[in-house]
């Protein structure tokens, strides 16, 4: 089981976005997989079709961690339920009309652990070193899984380290841009710091960059920062600022099955970088 944190200490770069793309991919690769919703605000889940119920969440199930115990919140997405291939765009925000299943869109595995204010009592800078090993707990074991996908808050909160604990990869989301730039320099700065305290070692880390628009000379600037900064770690392909993004996640469908050439380059995009993270 391969798991990996989709990070950065910089709000609204697109760090939910990523885990959605990548998961959009897995589902289209039948990888099966769980997306753990760290993020108190929930915004993943919500995209995926899932809602937390209470005491069925990441942040109860945080509280008394035992070995696998993510399982017992772990619900399919509704997106297992999408036709394979769209013939329409679905009407207006979200499901489409009919629900139904197909066979290959019923035999994947896509699950959601679904993020809520509940998992807020831990979304704070102060942590004891044992409290880290909550996340890798509650993930032990899980067999159904080949994949794993934590969206985390944009805090260096108990959360974020408990997900980097857990984690054998970790991908930082940047955006070009001043802030965005120091962002990631302070997430890098303090994956760093994580991994030489040699308590756990995140053997890979990653700076995916999200929003590129080819038509600005400031965002080539920030590009070329961020090649400068973070060279061998940046991930090839970036992904474009595309507004149909947000159309998809609005209507809480997966990327791979909206129709158009700009959700198909957004979802060949996804695709190449989950097989990078997944060979
Ligand atoms: N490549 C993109 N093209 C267009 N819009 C995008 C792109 N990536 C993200 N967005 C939009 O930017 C906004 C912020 O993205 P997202 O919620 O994924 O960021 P985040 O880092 O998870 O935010 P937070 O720190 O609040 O959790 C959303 O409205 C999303 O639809
Ligand atoms: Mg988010």
């Amino acid at each position: 089981m391969q798991i990996v944190s989709i990070s950065s200490l910089k709000g609204g770069v697109g760090k939910s976005s990523v885990v959605l793309g990548l998961a959009s991919a897995a589902l289209e690769a039948h990888v099966p997989t769980l997306v753990v919703d760290l993020d108190p605000h929930g915004d993943a889940s919500t995209a995926l079709g899932v809602h937390a119920r209470p005491g069925h969440e990441v942040g109860t199930v945080l509280r008394r961690p035992r070995k696998g115990a993510l399982a017992s919140v772990a619900t399919a997405s509704s997106w297992t339920k999408h036709p394979i291939t769209p013939h329409t765009v679905p009407a207006g925000p979200g499901a489409p009309a009919d629900g139904s299943s197909t066979g290959d869109g019923a035999r994947a595995v896509l699950d959601v652990a679904p993020g809520s204010a509940a998992s807020s009592h831990l979304d704070h800078a102060a942590f004891r070193t044992k409290d880290l090993k909550r996340l890798e707990t509650a993930l032990r074991g899980l067999a159904r899984y080949e994949l794993v996908l934590i969206d985390c808050p944009p805090t260096l909160s108990a959360l974020t380290r408990m997900a980097w604990a857990a984690s054998h990869k970790v991908l930082s989301v940047a955006e070009p841009s001043l802030f965005s730039v120091a962002g990631t320099k302070r997430t890098m700065t303090a994956l760093a710091q994580f991994e030489t305290s040699r308590i756990w070692a995140v053997p890979e880390a990653g700076v995916v960059i999200n929003r590129v628009r080819d038509d600005s000379v400031e965002q080539r600037h920030r590009m070329r920062e961020l090649q400068e900064l973070f060279g061998p770690l940046v991930v090839d392909p970036v992904l474009p600022d595309l507004s149909v993004m947000q159309q998809i996640q609005g209507a809480a469908w997966p990327v791979h099955r909206w129709p158009g050439a700009p959700a198909q380059d957004l979802a060949q995009r996804f695709g190449t970088i989950l097989a990078g993270l997944t060979r």
